[in-house]
């Protein structure tokens, strides 16, 4: 259950002791306080018999490896912003408003290279000129926009802010590469911040957020940017699809997430026990169980999604929100923490009391 705690009479003093996320501000409501969930999952869905018909794989190897049985794939007329619009929408609705004062988008697969999505994004859903910018942090996206956009709040730039992760991934995986292509899937989710009281459920624990680009390698697009033009390798040696070291990166995620999660549990005064809900970027079933085990936290403690969607990148925890809230694992009250792991090499974990909202 969230703390009982007597909310402060506006402006009236907050003791430091009373503030549950230190380095919180607490006067003034400009704590960022989670208030509405949206998701949306493009409707084809591609089963495991389906890949296997095209590559050599089976259905047996990727439950196995992954716990993966299905993920949803966009059609050819679907960008990123048509997925982002749609889960924004739905959080929009889930939070009871049609206005906020800002947009953030994390993705790694932008409509164009240049602009950015999100003012497009925002466009479409009627938000006027609000500001609006992506992030990227590839798997781990969610997690820093949810940081820019409790920013945004903490300095009193927005009172409301949409935070959105979407990704069409399809459209960067190598069509003959068995090894990514049965791991990814296309989606967006998206929650809606408001400035409210730190005490309040709802309210999001500081993101623990870190980063080691020394293994910019193991999770990359290695041609179409600056590094390597696409125009400068015509000769065929270009490769402009998205890679990944599974092998290494699977260790370090688990190690990073449980990590992080720990130390973010800490912050909101929690030891590991207490977390009642893990829900953590959904790349392996293995990666859960083995983040779980290192946390000593029981796995069924972790959301799990990805059997019916994948690794949905930046999208993947706000759609296991969703999931998890529509199944009735995840309730108000509930102690959270949200982790997060991707290319970069990048990393994450958040805490929050679960609040009251129905997804949309
Ligand atoms: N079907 C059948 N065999 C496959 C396969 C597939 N879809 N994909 C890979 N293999 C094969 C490999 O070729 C390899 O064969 P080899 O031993 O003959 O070389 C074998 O399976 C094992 O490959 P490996 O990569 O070691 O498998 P793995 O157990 O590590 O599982 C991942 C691969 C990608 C599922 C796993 O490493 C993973 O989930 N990594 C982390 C991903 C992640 O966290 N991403 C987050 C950031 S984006």
């Amino acid at each position: 259950m969230p703390p009982a705690r007597t909310p402060a009479s506006p402006g009236a003093p907050r003791a430091a002791a009373d503030a549950p996320w230190p380095g919180a501000a607490a006067p003034g409501g400009t704590a960022p306080v989670l208030c509405g969930l949206g998701s949306w999952l493009p409707p084809r869905r591609v089963g495991n018999d389906e890949l296997s018909r095209e590559l050599d794989t089976s259905d047996e190897w990727i439950r196995s490896r992954t716990g993966i049985g299905h993920r949803h794939v966009a059609d050819a007329a679907t960008a990123t912003s048509d997925l982002a619009v749609e889960a924004g929408r739905r959080a929009l609705k889930s939070a009871g408003t049609e206005r906020v004062d800002a947009v953030v988008l994390a993705t790694t697969t932008p409509d164009r290279p240049c602009p950015a999505t999100a003012p497009l994004v925002a466009a479409q859903l009627g938000l006027g000129t609000v500001p609006a910018f992506d992030v990227g942090a590839v798997c781990t996206g969610f997690l820093y926009a949810l940081a820019a956009g409790s920013g945004l709040i903490a300095l009193g730039t927005a009172r409301r802010v949409l935070v959105i992760g979407a990704d069409k991934y399809s459209g960067i995986l190598d069509p003959r590469d068995r090894s990514t292509r049965v791991i990814f899937g296309d989606g967006a989710g998206a929650v809606v911040l408001r400035a409210g009281d730190p005490a309040e459920p709802g309210a999001l624990g500081p993101p623990l957020l870190g980063s080691d680009g020394t293994g910019a390698d193991l999770v990359a697009i290695r041609s179409g940017g600056s590094r390597e033009p696409l125009r400068e390798a015509a000769d065929g040696a270009a490769d402009p699809y998205f890679r990944m070291d599974g092998r290494t990166v699977f260790r370090r995620a688990v190690e990073r997430m449980a990590d992080t999660s720990l130390a973010a549990a800490e912050r909101a005064g929690w030891a590991a026990g207490d977390i009642d809900r893990l829900v953590a970027h959904q790349a392996n079933l293995r990666i859960l169980h083995a983040v779980a085990d290192r946390m000593r936290l029981p796995r069924d403690r972790c959301a799990v999604h990805l059997d019916q969607v994948g690794n949905t990148a930046a999208a993947s925890i706000p759609l296991a929100l969703a999931h998890a809230v529509a199944g009735g694992r995840l309730a108000a009250g509930h102690r959270t923490v949200l982790t997060a792991f991707g290319g970069g090499l990048t990393w994450g974990a958040c805490a929050l009391h679960w609040p009251e909202l129905t997804p949309v």
